[in-house]
Formats: C-alpha cells, sequence, structure tokens
C-alpha cells in the first residue's frame, strides 16, 4: 500500500531523493526513487536534521519527498516535537513533500511523547496494525491536507487499485480497535516496558554507547563492535550457538548493527531470551565467534 502510495506520489521517471532507512528503502528502490543511505552517526535526530537542511538546501532541483518514520523502524527512535517541526520546516521552505510515517505512534517510553505535523506539504500515514496488535489484516488510514487535490486524485487511483477495500474481517477488527480505544493500547505498551529494560540491560557487554534510538516503537538499534562488523555472521552465530534471533542491521540498510524487537514477546520469554543475549555478547567479547 505504502509503496503504491509513492509510486503515485512522484512523476514517473523522476529521480528523487528520500531519506531515512528500512523499509522506506526497498519501497523507493521499486518505485525508482533515489534512496540516500544515511551514515550511523546520523541516526542522532539532531544530527540528521542538520544534516536534512544542508542537503535539501544543496540539491538542484531539491528532492520531491522526505520520508521519516517516527517513532523509527528498525532504530526506535522518537523525534521531539521542537524537531519534528524543524524538519517539516525545512521540507516546506524546500518545496519538498514531508511523509510521516506514524505507525508507532503509541509506542515510547521514558517519558518521550509522539507528535505529529501538519501542513499543506505534510502527509501522516496511521496503521492499526501495530497499536492493536492486528499485524496482517492492514488497515490504516492517511491525513493529508484537503487543499491537496492533486495528492488527493492520486491517492485514490491507488485505492482503486488495491482490492476494493478492506476485508469485512480487517474491518471489524479495527472498529473492535477503535472502541476499545487508546487505553487499551497504553495497557499493552506498558507490558513492554520490562521487555525493553531486559534487553538494555542484555545489550550491555558491547558497551553503553553501543545503543542508539530504542525511545519508541519496539526496537533496539545497536552498533556491533569494531571488530565484528560482519553483522550478519553474528547474527548466525548468536542464532546457533545461543539460541536467540536479532534482525542483521545489513537487512536494514546498515551493516555493522543489529536490531532488537522485543514487541511479540511474554514476559517470561524475553528473559530467557535476553540471558541468552546477555551469555552470547559477553562471549563475543571475550573470546570471539567461537564455535
Ligand atoms: C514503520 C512501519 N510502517 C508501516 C508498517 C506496515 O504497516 P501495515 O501493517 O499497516 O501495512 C510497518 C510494519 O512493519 C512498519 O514497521
Amino acid at each position: 500500500m505504502i509503496s503504491k502510495m509513492y509510486n503515485q506520489m512522484l512523476p514517473r521517471g523522476n529521480r528523487t531523493e528520500v531519506s531515512f532507512l528500512f523499509p522506506t528503502i526497498e519501497l523507493a528502490v521499486k518505485a525508482e526513487i533515489f534512496v540516500l543511505l544515511i551514515p550511523f552517526q546520523i541516526i542522532y535526530v539532531d544530527i540528521f536534521v542538520d544534516w536534512l537542511e544542508r542537503v535539501l538546501s544543496e540539491t538542484k532541483p531539491a528532492p520531491k519527498l522526505v520520508s521519516i518514520t517516527n517513532p523509527g523502524n528498525p532504530t526506535g527512535t522518537c523525534i521531539p516535537d521542537p524537531l519534528l517541526k524543524r524538519i517539516s520546516e525545512i521540507c516546506r521552505r524546500a518545496g519538498t513533500r514531508l511523509v510521516v510515517d506514524n505507525a508507532y505512534e503509541y509506542f515510547t517510553y521514558d517519558g518521550l511523547k509522539h507528535s505529529c505535523v501538519e501542513g499543506n506539504h505534510v502527509v501522516n500515514l496511521f496503521s492499526f496494525s501495530k497499536a492493536y496488535g492486528m499485524m496482517g489484516w492492514r488497515v490504516g488510514y492517511i491525513a493529508y491536507p484537503s487543499e491537496a487535490q492533486s495528492l488527493r486524485t492520486q491517492l485514490l487511483k491507488v485505492q482503486d487499485n488495491v482490492a476494493i477495500c478492506a476485508s469485512m474481517i480487517s474491518q471489524s477488527t479495527a472498529l473492535g480497535c477503535l472502541e476499545a480505544g487508546r487505553e487499551w493500547v497504553r495497557n499493552q505498551v506498558k507490558s513492554l516496558v520490562r521487555n525493553r529494560e531486559l534487553l538494555l540491560e542484555a545489550l550491555s557487554p558491547i558497551g553503553q554507547d553501543a545503543v542508539k534510538g530504542g525511545g519508541g516503537a519496539i526496537y533496539i538499534w545497536a552498533k556491533l563492535p569494531e571488530k565484528y562488523q560482519d553483522d550478519f555472521a553474528v547474527v548466525c552465530w548468536l542464532a546457533k550457538r545461543h539460541g536467540v534471533v536479532l534482525l542483521p542491521g545489513s537487512a536494514c540498510g546498515l551493516a555493522g548493527c543489529v536490531r532488537v524487537t522485543y514487541g511479540a514477546i511474554k514476559e517470561a520469554e524475553c528473559e530467557v531470551a535476553a540471558k541468552r543475549l546477555r551469555a552470547g555478547l559477553e562471549e563475543l567479547m571475550r573470546d570471539g565467534m567461537a564455535e
């Protein structure tokens, strides 16, 4: 759905720069959008904003579209309101459309709050998938400026192409979600807090500075030690030798890192996973990838 939307929002054959990471990269490649891979440090959102400002002012013609995910997948980075407003203003000034994917809007920790920006250049995407645990049932919605008539025409073209409408089961489930309301989601999210703590603690053998983002969504992003930059090899080793599975950063466009997910796992299971992860990382630091 999202990839079709990008396709429609951009003129055919236009090489347009899109910023930020997975899953946008794959979708953007399919949509013939020129993707800028962002260096690791840019994951610090304030550095990202300076970088974005420079790229948008220096690139001629200005990129047509910037897409961000807030809170982020795979980094779990939650963009603070003042920075989000700055991103929006930078895009507005450059004449660039800003698409914000808010799929993890309710998933924030450590007192962080999710917020939205609006404007004639802003499109906000929302999904029931994550917040209400109805992955695969694919119901979401798009908030776009009513002034953008041409965008509406393009979006309707997309809708025409996606099997007429969501299935009745999906619609009923989404209705049930709305009736249960945000309070239900907040309680679910509370149950993730302990999982996150356990996994942050389990990652400590690779160093305090290794963990980036992680203030929102269901992800912690960590940089592997310099000696072990082959993330795929590390992930395979952890799975085979320690029975714990992470996502290699290279699958998200950033090698040398890993993504740790704690969304769909009960606390008791997470305790086991965290113990295995910690034992694996301690061994990695001490003896390397011993067989
Ligand atoms: C940031 C983000 N946006 C969107 C989606 C997909 O949402 P939906 O299930 O509504 O297609 C995902 C799924 O992993 C995601 O991580």
